[in-house]
């Protein structure tokens, strides 16, 4: 088969973000955009050739035509074998699975998570490494750093593969095989969880729950792994056909956006438990009978109750959180005598850790909550854990929680977004900050005393890097703080992210709003960044 060899120019905008490269569909669309993004990986990551590569996406708009150009691309690379999910699919959390399961060199996922997908949205690509996690650092700057060469890229001349049946085809001297994107991941959970005791809660005819998959990928996983495997009732799972456009929605699992499942925990006859994915399938949100569960707390939860799992029965080795992240997982890390790491936002952190067996279980309070069984956070995981816990400990999620803060107390928490702010009135809010913790340690602000202030720097225990400037920290007295970063996932402008928590030991108080509890604080966070003065905003587009 021929291989062109196709001479193309290079993009200056193609830097990797939080996570992955993000952008517009139309900017995907331009020629060699994503062929030039797609050859720097080929280019810099050698072991793919002669080597396997898993591919798939969450099936939103543009997916199966990238899918195709990717395809192409490889075969005129070299590498010898692609592993693609049928229809061009798999989850994140899947993707990461059958890179692991079948020792691919490595894994292209096509996805932008859970920002909005369609002709005038977004698209996204990502890198995974062999160990099934996103790519460190290290790996997106010289895939980025290659992009600014780009002269060009080679590809076989083929027609399209059928990536909708199962089996194998020739692309060229590579093998194309087309999997079934759920199979390995569903038997993967089974071996964690305990599959008979949640089989039960769901015929013990007293226990009622719904699942929304946002119109996205984790449909047919939810589908097939709580109704098929454990008997969940028929509808148990909501809006669960995926859709190139998410059914126009924007599969975000948070309180805003997953309001129609919100819906069905509240007023007559609530479901005693609900929960929501995004859009490929890694974020989670944990909802009770009129109960809303933070990430934070849902880490500090399935941490302190991981023992009660199948695949966590001998304990685990230490717990890790994105810095953002309240410290509710600090505090039983401390109990059961374990290491806590804080690291900087995005997954590609953690992986050092799990794969250096000094974490087993780790979270971001950005809906992503994940194990050592892959190297992404995990949607249906935290989903199945929860399940786990509610059917050994036959409590209500309430109950869970109340019993937990009583333990180690309750870390509340909020999160403010000023979405699509001017990227220089960002930057500048940010400097000046950095300024001001200088010498902010010891300072009264209202009924506080600074205990620290700094520009976040983590050093990974393994391998020594160093991620500098990671965000804002200012920590204050009685274990409360306020944490300032930029988004890097967003595609137009800048984000601001506001992170507020303040610690109540007493089980008397650990009842109350947390938009009251920590209207003080928020006022506090604000006011030290001049957030109107910088943005000309009063109020953040978005609170969680
Ligand atoms: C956001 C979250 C971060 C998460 C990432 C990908 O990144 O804050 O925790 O890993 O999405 O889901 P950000 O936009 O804040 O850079
Ligand atoms: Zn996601």
């Amino acid at each position: 088969m021929k291989i062109d060899q196709v001479q193309s120019h290079p993009f200056a905008d193609q830097r990797p973000g939080t996570s992955g490269l993000r952008k517009k569909v139309s900017a995907f669309q331009q020629p060699h955009y994503l062929e030039n993004f797609v050859q720097a990986i080929f280019e810099t990551q050698k072991d793919l050739q002669g080597g396997t590569l898993a591919l798939g996406g969450d099936g939103r708009y543009y997916n199966r035509e990238a899918v195709q150009i990717i395809l192409r691309l490889a075969a005129g690379n070299g590498v010898s074998r692609v592993l693609v999910g049928q229809g061009g699919l798999l989850s994140t959390p899947a993707a990461s699975c059958v890179i692991r399961k079948y020792a691919a060199q490595g894994g292209i996922i096509l996805s932008a998570s859970h920002n909005p997908g369609g002709p005038d949205k977004d698209f996204g690509i990502k890198f995974n490494v062999a160990n099934g996690g996103p790519a460190p650092e290290k790996v997106t700057q010289d895939i980025y750093d290659r992009t600014l060469l780009m002269s060009g890229y080679r590809q076989v001349e083929a027609p399209d593969i059928d990536i909708d049946t199962i089996g194998l085809n020739m692309l060229g001297e590579m093998q194309v095989e087309v999997i079934d994107p759920i199979v390995d991941y569903a038997h993967l959970m089974r071996e964690i969880f305990d599959f008979d005791a949640i089989h039960q809660l769901f015929n013990s005819g007293i226990f009622q729950m719904r699942f929304d998959a946002m119109h996205a990928i984790t449909g047919p996983y939810a589908v097939e792994i709580l109704e098929r495997m454990l008997g969940a009732e028929p509808g148990t799972v909501i809006n669960g056909i995926p859709k190139e456009d998410f059914g126009g929605g924007h599969p975000d699992p948070n309180l805003a956006h997953a309001q129609e499942l919100v819906e069905l925990t509240q007023g007559f006859d609530p479901v005693d438990f609900a929960a929501a994915s995004d859009g490929d399938g890694d974020r989670n949100m944990i909802l009770g009978k009129n109960f809303y569960v933070t990430p934070s707390d849902s880490l500090a939860v399935l941490a302190a109750n991981a023992h009660l799992i199948p695949g966590y029965r001998s304990g685990i080795p230490g717990i890790a959180r994105s810095m953002p992240t309240s410290q509710a997982a600090d505090r039983v890390a401390e109990k059961l005598g374990i290491e806590c790491y804080e690291t900087p936002t995005g997954w590609k952190f953690f992986g050092n850790l799990l794969d250096a067996g000094k974490i087993a279980v780790c979270g971001e309070e950005s809906f992503g909550t994940g194990s050592d069984h892959v190297r992404e956070k995990d949607g249906l995981w935290a989903v199945l854990a929860w399940l786990n816990l509610l059917a050994v400990k036959q409590q209500s999620v309430s109950q869970i929680l109340n019993d937990h803060w009583q333990q180690f107390g309750r870390n509340y928490y909020t999160r403010h977004d000023y979405e699509g702010i001017d990227s220089n009135a960002a930057e500048a809010l940010m400097a000046n900050l950095r300024r001001l913790v200088l010498d902010i340690k010891g300072k009264r602000l209202g009924r506080y005393r600074v205990e620290y202030g700094d520009d976040f720097s983590y050093t990974d225990p393994v391998d020594n890097s160093v991620s500098a400037n990671q965000g804002i920290r200012i920590g204050l007295s009685g274990g409360s703080r306020i944490v300032y970063r930029l988004s890097g996932t967003g595609t137009v402008g800048a984000t601001l992210r506001i992170y507020l928590e303040s610690f109540e030991p007493d089980p008397e108080k650990q009842n109350q709003e947390t938009a009251a509890v920590m209207a003080p604080l928020v006022a506090l966070g604000r006011e030290l960044a001049n957030v109107e003065k910088h943005t000309g905003r009063t109020e953040p587009d978005v609170i969680t």
